[in-house]
């Protein structure tokens, strides 16, 4: 065994911590390769805790001194923490601790982001600022003194003084350390107030580096619209005298909630109509609302271990989407959810790395901010409010935050607020918990006539495929709403939500005048696979009736799927029914113009090949590929009129504006784009580049030159407008990879890495580029193997400098087993050979021998 083997941690080992902190002091010098930090803490033993030593985090950290209580002590240190006697009441613990920031690439605990020093430490990177119990169940509250001559140094809490050369800040509320944040640098601000419902007056601002300031306003207004929200619907309130987000260019995820001082990768923060997408605007709103509900819903009320991490996620994510929909249209973000809900959860949860939503185990925690911990996460606080309704879901949550205010939580703990207040017992529901995989819910149907009118009867049958560690699953608790139509498409039942909780369970509707056309699972009301056998006929009239937006996409979408399976298995399809469908949907004037778009849009490749695979074949990438071109081709062709009437009717008169209204004309004007490129040589992309006045309309006629090959010249101007914009430049990248033709994508993605700019240390520059390739589907299953060779290099030049990244890039692998024997093989030859590199970090290792173990 390698000397740090590494260590699988359990959730049935819980144990509180042997000492309670009742504050901690800390003291900053900054210096690129030598930063010193002094900590002062008080411990108190915590009360009936069990016995053991006193032990406290520690890593990578160069211990200069100690003392308990004003006395040197010569600690036992070892590369994980240390150990120490220590009396047996409340002392005090003071260490002198050197690190080196200006070396640290893994973008964990304090770094330098160029000149400006960050912080990055969910879930476990304060354990290399300091000594410390860093686990999230020790709170306490923090003062910061910070010694530099940089001009702007923050952190958590309020600002209690500053100097010549220094800054004091003290946060009033406990808080675990991984909400712990520092940054130091020259940074502008761009600054506004909030007045909370109460009366507090609050200063906001966004720090950014100088000549990003023009890029702050549309972040500024997202926060003041999201601490209104929190106000109005949750009744949540701000609580202290100023929030800080800082825009940092050099970040592993998207943003992070440290309290009072948000810190966000600089793509989740900074937007302008010239660089900046309609999708990329919409996307930073969701981010900053997400990091602003985490001060009650994470910050405020936290998780007891790293298994409850969907405590938060998962609540904050529905929180954000709820919030998305009230300043957009829910019908489109359902819509928009459920499509990286299948994207990215359901690939996951039907692979190797299937994983609970609060998962038992782990070695690095950093591998389970997972789309199911996150996705799967907040539909399952979507199904529990359907099931108790709005009202009592808002009462439990009141109760949570009166409840478990400055607490660290745990299912159990949030499951019996609802319990208390609804008098539901929950005890079946929390196997959404712990069962991992997406259920298959299989729908067979019977019709009686009668006298009194017809009875209708679903009958529904559930099953939850194996994963890993659980062979044998039990019943879910799946709420499936409902509303049938009649055969002329009126709405005789409306919505109702089963709660279908048994293995096979079969529900009546009575009274009917005919046999009924059924809309199942509306709104996508559980996270399932429905089976239902279904005509093309069915599907073309709920498109054309169904009065669920949701439904109504979905029937689109089961079309679009079926057309693509029967091509690819060579058998007749049901194209005509299908782009008649279309047609009279996106003709139809009464619909939104961004739910048209949704509707236009075929599926994903990535989406084509799982649905492929969950009906028991064995999909080709290529296939998948020509049979989408071909179908593309073929709307283009039949709808061109109606197409070319929709690109030059949505235009969007007057300047920019990122709303929903706008945004939703630029989507549908880009979808018929999209058709169009296909059949017009180009001629309306080439124009539309060149004129474009904001990002969407650059990039979007960017990618449709892309997508025929006859983007050069584009490209070379839009490198010479762009090339000082770090984040245009990601886009630049990226998508020339990810819209590359299959036989040519691993080529040109490793042209990129030879380019002067391609700065793989930068993660959003990687992820663009290495990343892009892995979003290719045809071409990094390219039969060659040249794809998967190169991403493999990749990541193992990668992993000594930032295993985060180059774990979470290694689940480009995680559907191998998809895939035919020739493509097993060599990507299983790949993974050996990145197993196989000495000193493979932990994080990566973990990752690689799950995705083989499959
Ligand atoms: N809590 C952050 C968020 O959801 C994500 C932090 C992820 N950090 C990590 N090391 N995995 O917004
Ligand atoms: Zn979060």
């Amino acid at each position: 065994m390698p000397q740090d083997a590494a260590q699988t941690i359990y959730l049935a080992d819980y144990a509180p911590f042997t000492h309670t902190v009742e504050q901690v002091h800390l003291t900053f010098r900054l210096a690129p390769g030598a930063t010193r930090v002094l900590s002062r803490i008080s411990f108190a033993p915590t009360p009936n805790a069990p016995a053991g030593p006193f032990f406290l985090h520690g890593e990578q950290l160069n211990l200069i001194s100690a003392r308990i209580d004003g006395a040197p002590v010569t600690p036992e240190v070892t590369a994980t923490g240390l150990t120490c006697p220590v009396p047996d009441g409340p002392f005090t613990w003071e260490a002198e601790v050197e690190i080196s920031p200006e070396t640290n690439t893994a973008l964990e605990g304090l770094y330098m982001s160029r000149s400006m020093y960050c912080t990055q430490c969910e879930a476990e990177g304060f354990r290399k600022i300091t000594f410390y119990p860093d686990r999230p169940d020790v709170m306490a509250p923090f003062t910061v003194r910070i010694e530099s001559d940089l001009p702007v140094l923050l952190s958590n809490g309020n600002p209690t003084g500053n100097g010549d050369g220094w800054a004091e800040w003290t946060d009033p509320w406990p808080k675990p350390a991984y909400l712990f944040a520092l940054v130091a640098g020259e940074l502008v601000n761009h600054a506004d107030r909030f007045t909370t419902a109460s009366g507090r007056d609050v200063e906001l601002n966004i720090w950014v580096r100088p000549g990003d300031e023009h890029k702050c306003a549309f972040g500024m207004d997202a926060l003041k619209r999201s601490m209104q929200w929190d106000e109005e619907v949750y009744g949540r309130e701000y609580d202290l005298d100023v929030f800080n987000i800082v825009a940092v260019d050099d970040f592993n995820m998207g943003a992070m909630e440290n309290k009072g001082l948000n810190i966000f990768n600089s793509s989740a923060v900074l937007a302008s109509p010239e660089t900046s997408t309609d999708a990329n605007f919409e996307r930073i709103e969701g981010i900053i609302a997400h990091e602003y509900f985490h001060n009650w819903t994470g910050n405020r009320i936290t998780c007891r271990d790293w298994f409850q991490l969907c405590l938060k996620e998962g609540l904050t994510v529905f929180r954000d989407q709820q919030f998305t929909g009230d300043m957009r249209s829910h019908a489109v973000k359902r819509i928009e959810d459920v499509l990286m809900l299948r994207g990215r959860q359901f690939r996951e949860d039907n692979g190797p790395l299937a994983h609970p939503v609060r998962p038992e185990s782990f070695v690095e925690i950093n591998n389970f901010y997972t789309a199911t911990v996150y996705e799967k996460g907040a539909e399952v606080i979507g199904m529990l409010k359907r099931l108790v309704g709005d009202d009592a879901y808002y009462q439990a949550l009141d109760l949570y935050f009166d409840r478990h205010d400055g607490q660290a939580c745990t299912i159990e703990d949030w499951l019996k607020v609802f319990e208390d207040t609804t008098g539901r017992d929950l005890s079946q529901f929390k196997r959404w918990y712990a069962q991992a995989g997406t259920p298959r819910v299989r729908v067979d149907e019977a019709w009686s006539p009668g006298p009194k009118g017809g009875t209708y009867t679903l009958h529904l049958r559930q099953t939850t495929p194996p994963t890993p560690g659980q062979p044998d699953k039990e019943p879910l608790v799946i709420p499936v709403a409902v509303g049938l139509l009649s055969p002329n498409g009126d709405e005789v039942v409306p919505t109702q939500v089963l709660e279908f909780t048994e293995v096979s369970q079969a529900f009546k509707f009575e009274g009917l005048a005919s046999r009924p056309v059924p809309s199942i699972l509306r709104g996508f009301s559980a996270p399932v696979i429905l089976e239902r056998q279904s005509s093309a006929d069915e599907r073309a009239f709920l498109l054309a009736h169904d009065t669920d937006p949701f439904n109504k996409w979905e029937a689109g979408r089961g079309l679009a799927k079926d057309v693509l399976s029967r091509t690819i298995a060579g058998k007749p399809a049901p194209t005509a029914s299908f782009v008649d469908a279309l047609h009279a949907m996106a003709a139809d004037t009464r619909l939104d113009p961004a739910f048209r778009a949704l509707a236009l849009r075929l599926p994903a490749q990535d989406d084509m090949a799982q649905t492929l695979f969950d009906s028991g074949l064995t999909p080709d990438p290529l296939q998948i590929y020509s049979a989408l071109r071909h179908l593309r081709e073929t709307i283009a062709a039949q709808m061109g009129g109606l197409l070319a009437d929709l690109y030059d009717e949505m235009a969007v008169p007057g300047p920019y504006r990122p709303d929903a209204e706008d945004s939703g004309r630029r989507s549908l004007r880009q979808a018929a784009l999209s058709y169009l490129t296909l059949i017009d040589g180009g001629a309306r992309a080439r124009t539309q580049f060149a004129g474009a006045d904001n990002m969407t309309e650059q990039l979007g006629a960017l990618s449709c030159l892309l997508d025929i090959g006859a983007a050069d010249t584009a490209l070379a101007d839009f490198r010479t407008q762009w090339q000082n914009d770090r984040l245009v430049m990601d886009k630049w990248f990226g998508l020339q990879v990810s819209l590359a033709p299959p036989d040519t994508a691993a080529v040109r993605a490793n042209a990129l890495t030879e380019d002067r700019d391609f700065d793989w240390k930068n993660p959003n520059r990687f992820r663009a580029v290495i990343g892009g390739l892995a979003m290719n589907p045809a071409g990094f299953h390219d039969p060659s193997g040249a794809s998967y060779a190169l991403v493999t290099d990749w990541l193992i030049r990668l992993d000594p400098v930032n295993p985060q990244t180059t774990a979470r890039m290694s689940t480009a692998f995680e559907t191998w087993k998809r895939y035919d024997a020739d493509r097993q093989g060599m990507i299983r030859e790949n993974l050996e050979r990145l197993a196989a590199t000495p000193g493979l970090s932990r994080d990566t290792t973990e990752m690689v021998s799950r995705i083989l173990a499959a």
